[in-house]
């Protein structure tokens, strides 16, 4: 595997300078009241309970925003746990920034919603699990699905343009139908139909969610239908889950590209998992100005550019097109986050991908082992295994 914690030399750029950061997304705390078995949080989350305190968010803000970030999401975990969260939308307004608050809607009552306004929140993505209320608690280990109706509701009443978000699986590609009626029926002007990327969670449960291309293509035709039928009343995005891709995506637009991420714990990520590649130290913004961060630091320099990349990337005529795929996805498959990511079908281990979507197609029922749920306790027994203190206590699986 090539060894992330050597010190690299400067990526090269062909001669451009590296670019500012657009899109700050700010993991406000790793906390959540749901439990959902996609998650996108490292599966070790529970090894990093510290958080920023507002000042040092605030400071955080300041310095992206000099930097020339522009857009801004608050995420978690779930950021309505945080009660600083109006001071902080409120600082991001003053500083221009553009203001996404992305939340389960869990803890966004009358009051709040109204003082995120008043803060100067711009805009707000709901995420729902499923259109039934059976399956939507099934997959969060939570009551929340009428509470979700409730915020949607008010976020309407509120006169916020909504996104609703659902990420989709196995589970719940057959309700595709029934999902769009429901962003609908609750007035969404976009409708986020997101297939499960495998990382942290979703990966740990990987088996149980990866649909069938039976079901995929099922699902794609429905939204079809629905695009003709409804025209601009909402814009439907679908995205396909890259498994069944013979390109890689091009993963955060290219790594240190346009995404910088701050960890709960002040930890920058070029991207929401790269905590999970190993020998990669992050530089955290308690210990570093976030300029010296974005532009020197070796974890942002290391996949930028070419200059990184194996064969057949290094000599491939589609490189500058999907800049490699995925670094996570990479090492998830093949051990080494600088091989291609191996969706591609010029990637020597392709064959993995076709492996897993081989299985998909050929098990008949989601559930042929216990779904893992994300919470403190699985988080815990999945880190101490990793680090080779694996216990013999078992994963909860039951909400
Ligand atoms: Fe980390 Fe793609 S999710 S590089």
């Amino acid at each position: 595997m090539t060894d992330l914690s050597e010190p690299i030399a400067k990526p090269e750029h062909e001669g451009a300078p590296i670019a500012p950061p657009l899109w700050l997304l700010a993991e406000l705390t790793y906390r959540c009241p749901l439990h959902c078995v996609f998650c996108y949080n490292p599966v070790n989350y529970a090894d990093h309970t510290r958080e920023l305190d507002t000042d040092q968010w605030l400071d955080v803000l300041r310095q992206a925003r000099a930097l020339g970030a522009a857009q801004l999401g608050f995420s978690g975990g779930e950021p309505l746990l945080r009660d600083d969260l109006e001071t902080l939308v409120a600082e991001a307004r003053k500083l221009g920034f553009y203001t996404n608050l992305i939340t389960s809607g869990i803890g966004l009552t009358e009051k709040r919603i109204g003082a995120l306004q008043e803060a100067g929140l711009d805009h707000i993505q709901l995420s729902f699990q499923d259109s039934s209320q059976e399956l939507n608690d099934f997959l969060s280990s939570t009551k929340t699905f009428d509470y979700k109706k409730r915020v949607a509701t008010l976020i309407k009443a509120h006169g916020f343009p909504m996104v609703l978000n659902c990420v989709l699986h196995r589970y719940n590609l057959p309700h595709i139908g029934r999902i769009i009626d429901m962003a609908l029926a609750m007035g969404a002007e976009y409708l986020e139909l997101a297939n499960t990327q495998y990382y942290g969670w979703a990966h740990a449960n990987r088996a149980q969610l990866m649909p069938t291309k039976a079901q995929l293509d099922e699902a794609e035709a429905v939204v079809e239908r629905y695009r003709n039928e409804i025209g601009d009343k909402c814009k439907i995005f679908f995205v396909v889950p890259d498994y069944y891709e013979r390109r890689p995506k091009r993963c955060m637009n290219g790594w240190g590209s346009v995404f910088l991420g701050i960890a709960p714990d002040g930890a920058a990520l070029p991207c929401h998992t790269a905590r999970s590649l190993p020998g990669l130290t992050f530089p955290n913004v308690t210990e570093m100005p976030l300029k010296d961060i974005w532009y020197e630091s070796d974890a942002f320099n290391r996949f930028r550019g070419f200059g990184w990349m194996k064969e057949p990337c290094r000599s491939c005529d589609e490189k500058a097109i999907d800049m490699g795929g995925c670094r996570c996805q990479a090492y998830l498959l093949t051990q080494d986050p600088a091989n291609a990511d191996p969706v591609c079908d010029k990637s020597p281990h392709h064959e993995r991908v076709i492996e897993v979507v081989r299985a998909a197609s050929a098990r008949q029922a989601p559930q042929e082992q216990p779904i893992l749920f994300r919470n403190d306790a699985n988080s815990r027994r999945i880190a101490a295994e990793a680090s080779g203190n694996g216990s013999e206590q078992e994963g909860e699986n039951q909400p």
